[in-house]
């Protein structure tokens, strides 16, 4: 059952009111609806199916009649009047023994709900696409303290609360949670002077994790306004925290309902790390309200349209809010370490795809952060001016729209009078685009020579150049910048830029800011790089050149077995100790590049990558900073020490990422005393963790292990993170024995996600164990994957991708990878979901 995006029709009625009723009970919750339609002059197929799965039809009327309609799996088609009707219906559905998290379902004896992407079918008969919209009314039956759903609150009974949403919605935003829940309440008022009561809702117990999650609301909310124009359009915002949830949040019309690991905070129970994460997403939801709810999508192949956008939303906002440049360096880690390898593997798509089977396969680091990039792009290539000129026309144009991709590119168009034809191929394309470049210096012009192509990737042999925005910069050889950052607008497969009236031959810094989501192919020498560590005056390329250093140093001590580290270790010498560079972005150039982006590199240049290899390079490059910075890192440890209570700005945050980078190394040659020492007086999550990491690096770790567990058992979130490193630190050998044991654990749980995300996902992660030759791993995740998969087929379908990168080893390792496959391929009843990803990872 494929879906096409060149197969879409609308829907042959218009909704025109939703009236639902719920009497809630655990096993046997009843759904009344009752739906307004009207014959869709739009559409010619007035056949009427309404989706459906997994409901018990008690009984269906239109117009007041019962009607017996033709039930399948899927839905229910009836035969209806040619005029407007009204449509009624009440079904049964159960609640508690709802493990995929999808529909209406139960969480820590709470009821909530998941809808997106197509999850409203499970609560009941509906046309669920997002293309039609309608208001909703709610009203809610049953003895919970509270009973919340979207839009504005109306009449409320000791048994009943009802619920009123004028906005026009899809019905996968739709959302309803009851349950034994407390407020943590503030309240904001608009622009306009509109007083909005704000509340996050909580499970008693944790009201006191909710303050930071509050002040990121406010700020998001006047963030929006002041940037975007956008103001928030309901009386109320309600936020509620769900312990089992397969992703991170979901913005439901006035209703937000987050993964309870993505909003709750304190500086005891969570490190720096999470607060800026949980700062960013309540902003992300937050920004959908106008750019996923307000304008929607047609379709769900148009799924980039709201995700790239808020996704690029949210990162100006976290740019705003702290540190533009270490945030442009972390989404870049980011992208680098899930969208490329997705890119270049079998699960390869564009951004926006052309046909799928399971939409939820598609909420991937490509439609979200590459989608992102794309509109990145757009801005660089249009300017900030323009960019906000064709966003204030999108929201005039399509307010109350579900829109398309063509939508999108032509308020772009219209206010700037581009044709953004070949632009549009960074949504069909597939594929990360390799960038090569070669200079020449003659007379006093310089030439840039640029070179792009684009590998095959799945269904797609042969690709067209891209648009590429290309910021460069020109440096004279003492350090001083000679051309400021300009855009190359690279359109053509060969293409080249000049540069007149130079005296002495620059030293190009190109990419600055890493301007497109390409490999750039750039033969420059250690020396080059040296001095681009030293004097670039981009922070991205000085990271990146450093970067650069620590790649090829890396892969060389693969290749040949010896290090070759010098000059690496020397530029970084005069970085980390400079202080006039920001601290949180010294500790990002104290981090290297990960094994499996080694591996990655290795593969992309004809090599098999030996993982175990790697992981001996990557932890010889550890040992040698460590003891070419021994005499620094004591002061640079001591330093950026914070004092005083906890604050998780970014300054504070950016001071202790120094000093723990710093520790990390430090206790490589002291056998973790230094860290026992922090360990011991920590007063906060970010020093605690760091403490314990780098006590388990140096081999000390099970006491700490053991007191860190009893200080926090009573904490989810933080056993999440005590599960996690100890399979993410697992020496390669035993990483399978460590989380196969961890899943003997009594607190281990393969219904809560965030559960077997913090074992299997650190498994994944962890690369020289994963891959490690006796194969335990793979078998090891293959056989709980083919366990969850009856109970949550999202979860499992999305932790397949741990398995997309297998076609880069050697011939052994695949043997036993798509042994693996073959096993849960065979399994009898795989859902559809997971069925998908294997058959695309073993198409490879
Ligand atoms: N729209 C949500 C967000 O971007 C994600 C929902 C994902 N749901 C899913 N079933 N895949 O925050
Ligand atoms: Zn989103």
């Amino acid at each position: 059952q494929t879906v096409y995006l060149e197969d879409y029709t609308p829907f042959g009625f218009i909704v025109e009111a939703v009236d639902l009723t719920f009497r809630l009970h655990p096993t046997a919750t009843r759904v009344l609806s009752r739906i307004r339609f009207l014959p869709n002059p739009e559409a010619s197929d007035r056949t009427f199916f309404l989706h459906g799965e997994d409901l018990r039809l008690i009984r269906a009327a239109i117009d007041g009649r019962e009607i017996t309609p033709e039930l399948s799996e899927a839905g229910l088609r009836a035969d209806v009047p040619d005029a407007p009707f009204t449509f009624e219906a009440e079904v049964e559905i159960s609640p508690a023994t709802n493990t995929a998290l999808e529909g209406l379902y139960m969480s820590s004896g709470m009821y909530c709900t998941q809808c997106e992407a197509e999850g409203f079918r499970k609560i009941t008969y509906y046309p669920d696409r997002p293309d039609v919209m309608a208001p909703f009314e709610v009203r809610i039956e049953g003895d919970q303290p509270v009973m919340l759903s979207n839009g504005n609150p109306g009449a409320r009974g000791a048994d009943f609360a009802e619920w009123t949403d004028p906005w026009p919605k899809p019905a996968y935003l739709f959302a309803l949670v009851a349950g034994d829940l407390v407020a943590h309440r503030d309240s904001f008022t608009t622009a306009s002077g509109r007083k909005v009561d704000l509340a996050i809702w909580v499970r008693p117990g944790d009201e006191g994790k909710c303050a930071f999650g509050m002040e990121a609301l406010k700020k998001s909310m006047r963030w929006d306004e002041e940037v975007y124009g956008r103001e928030y359009d309901l009386d109320v915002f309600n936020i509620v925290a769900v312990d089992d949830f397969n992703m991170g949040a979901m913005e439901n019309k006035g209703l937000n309902i987050f993964n309870s690991s993505c909003v709750l905070a304190s500086p005891e129970t969570s490190t720096d790390g999470n607060f800026e994460r949980i700062e960013a997403i309540i902003a992300h939801e937050y920004f959908h309200n106008w750019t996923g709810n307000r304008i929607t999508c047609r379709d769900w192949f148009q799924l980039c349209l709201k995700e790239g956008l808020t996704v690029h939303r949210d990162s100006e906002f976290t740019s705003d809010m702290r540190s533009a440049p270490v945030k442009r360096i972390s989404d870049v880690i980011d992208l680098r370490a899930r969208q490329f390898p997705e890119d270049q593997g079998p699960l390869s798509h564009p951004v926006r795809p052309e046909s799928f089977q399971e939409i939820n396969n598609f909420y991937t680091a490509t439609v979200y952060e590459k989608g992102a990039e794309v509109i990145g792009m757009l801005k660089r290539l249009v300017d900030d001016d323009a960019y906000h000129r064709a966003l204030d026309l999108y929201f005039e144009r399509h307010d109350g729209d579900a829109a398309t991709i063509e939508d999108w590119l032509k308020v772009f168009e219209d206010t700037t009078g581009r044709d953004l034809s070949q632009f549009k191929r960074w949504y069909s394309q597939s594929g990360t685009p390799r960038l090569h470049v070669r200079e020449e210096y003659e007379g006093d012009t310089f030439t840039l020579h640029f070179r792009q192509e684009t590998p095959p990737t799945p269904g797609q042999p042969d690709k067209g150049p891209q648009v590429l925005p290309i910021a460069v910069g020109l440096l004279n050889p003492n350090g001083d910048e000679v051309t400021p950052t300009q855009i190359l607008e690279m359109t053509q497969a060969e293409q080249s830029f000049t540069f007149e009236g130079l005296r002495v031959r620059p030293i190009p810094s190109i990419l600055r800011g890493f301007s497109a989501p390409v490999m750039l192919d750039h033969a420059e020498g250690k020396d080059r790089r040296a001095f681009l560590l030293a004097h670039d005056s981009d922070a991205f390329n000085r990271w990146e050149a450093g970067r650069e250093l620590a790649r090829e140093s890396l892969v060389q001590t693969v290749l040949t077995g010896a290090a070759s580290d010098a000059a690496y270790l020397d530029g970084l010498k005069a970085v980390i100790r400079d202080e006039s560079l920001d601290p949180a972005y010294r500790a990002l150039m104290l981090g290297q590049p990960t094994q499996s982006e080694l591996a990655g590199l290795l593969y992309e240049r004809g090599e098999t990558p030996d993982p175990e290899a790697i992981h001996d390079a990557a932890e010889g490059l550890r040992d040698a900073k460590a003891a070419a910075f021994a005499g620094l890192l004591p002061g640079l440890y001591e330093d950026n020490q914070v004092p005083g209570p906890y604050s998780p700005d970014a300054q504070s945050a950016g001071r202790r990422a120094l000093a723990n980078a710093a520790l990390s190394l430090l206790s490589r040659r002291d056998h973790g005393a230094q860290a026992q020492a922090q360990y011991d007086r920590a007063g906060n999550m970010t020093e605690q963790l760091s403490a314990l990491s780098a006590l388990i690096d140096a081999g000390k770790g099970d006491l700490a292990l053991g007191r860190f567990y009893d200080q926090w058992q009573g904490d989810r979130l933080v056993i999440d993170k005590w599960f996690a490193l100890q399979v993410m630190l697992a020496a390669p050998e035993e990483t399978a024995a460590v989380a196969e044991r961890l899943t003997q654990h009594p607190d281990f749980d393969m219904t809560n996600p965030n559960r077997f995300r913090a074992v299997f996902g650190a498994l994944a992660g962890n690369h020289a164990g994963f891959h490690y030759r006796d194969g335990a791993a793979y078998r090891l995740l293959a056989e709980w994957l083919m366990k969850l998969d009856p109970l949550n087929p999202q979860t499992t379908a999305r932790m397949c991708t741990a398995f997309q990168t297998w076609k880069r080893y050697d011939a052994d390792r695949q043997d036993m990878i798509r042994a693996q496959l073959e096993r849960i391929a065979a399994l009898d009843g795989l859902s559809g979901d997971t069925s998908e990803m294997i058959g695309r990872i073993l198409a490879a």
